[in-house]
């Protein structure tokens, strides 16, 4: 399965940013906001063609990972005018980093394709610092009556022409990882599809 979806986001990366237009006059304020609180060593999980890199403070530590070799290319071209930013081929099953590496993780739009989300989350909370802090903008599955049952009916054209799901629960699949209920603080930016999380990290 991850190799079916990384060739898919391989397929379209190079025109994935034109893909995607309609959907960033939403989401460049969401980024903002996304991105605003981001500080020291930093690390974006999935940055694909680097949208986020343009929203980031000046004074980050920022390191971008992605399994597509393609999109890395992309988004290494986005940030070549910045300083301290690394975009390097990793999977976010398989972080190749010591625990507690970063002071802030962030995803945008990530854990709608990472084949296994909660190892992608387990490891997520490995690699953030005790007390660091993880932001996450992802859209997921309505729970409304209606649109939820919809959204799992259409899954399959996504995720054949891109690697993304429609119905995922990730605020549960955090729960699978291991975060506590208490710690996790949700937001909703449309409907109840795109939110904002917000994670402290408390290692107990
Ligand atoms: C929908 S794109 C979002 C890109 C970017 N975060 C944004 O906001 O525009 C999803 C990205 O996640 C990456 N991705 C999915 N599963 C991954 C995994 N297991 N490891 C690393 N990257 C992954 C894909 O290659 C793709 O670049």
């Amino acid at each position: 399965m991850t190799n079916k979806i990384k060739k898919r986001y391989n397929r379209v990366a190079g025109f994935y940013d034109i893909l995607d237009k309609p959907m960033e006059m939403a989401a460049s304020k969401w980024r903002e906001k996304l991105l605003s609180g981001a500080k020291g060593k930093v690390l974006e999980v999935g940055i694909g063609t680097g949208r986020n890199i343009p929203y980031y403070p000046d004074n980050v530590e920022l390191t971008g990972i992605d399994f597509s070799p393609k999109m890395v290319e992309i988004a290494r071209g986005k940030a070549k005018n910045r300083k301290n930013v690394k975009i390097l081929e990793i999977d976010a099953e398989n972080l190749e980093f010591k625990d507690n590496t970063f002071d802030t993780v962030v995803t945008s739009c990530v854990f709608c394709s990472v084949p296994n989300p909660v190892q992608g989350l387990k490891e997520i909370k490995r690699v953030c610092k005790n007390g660091g802090k993880i932001v996450m903008l992802e859209h997921v599955k309505s729970h409304k009556k209606m649109v939820g049952p919809l959204m799992d009916a259409f899954n399959f054209i996504p995720l054949h022409i891109y690697g993304a799901n429609i119905n995922r629960e990730t605020v549960d699949n955090l729960l699978k990882a291991g975060f506590k209920p208490q710690n996790i603080r949700v937001e909703n930016l449309w409907l109840d599809i795109v939110k904002l999380i917000r994670i402290n990290n408390k290692k107990e």
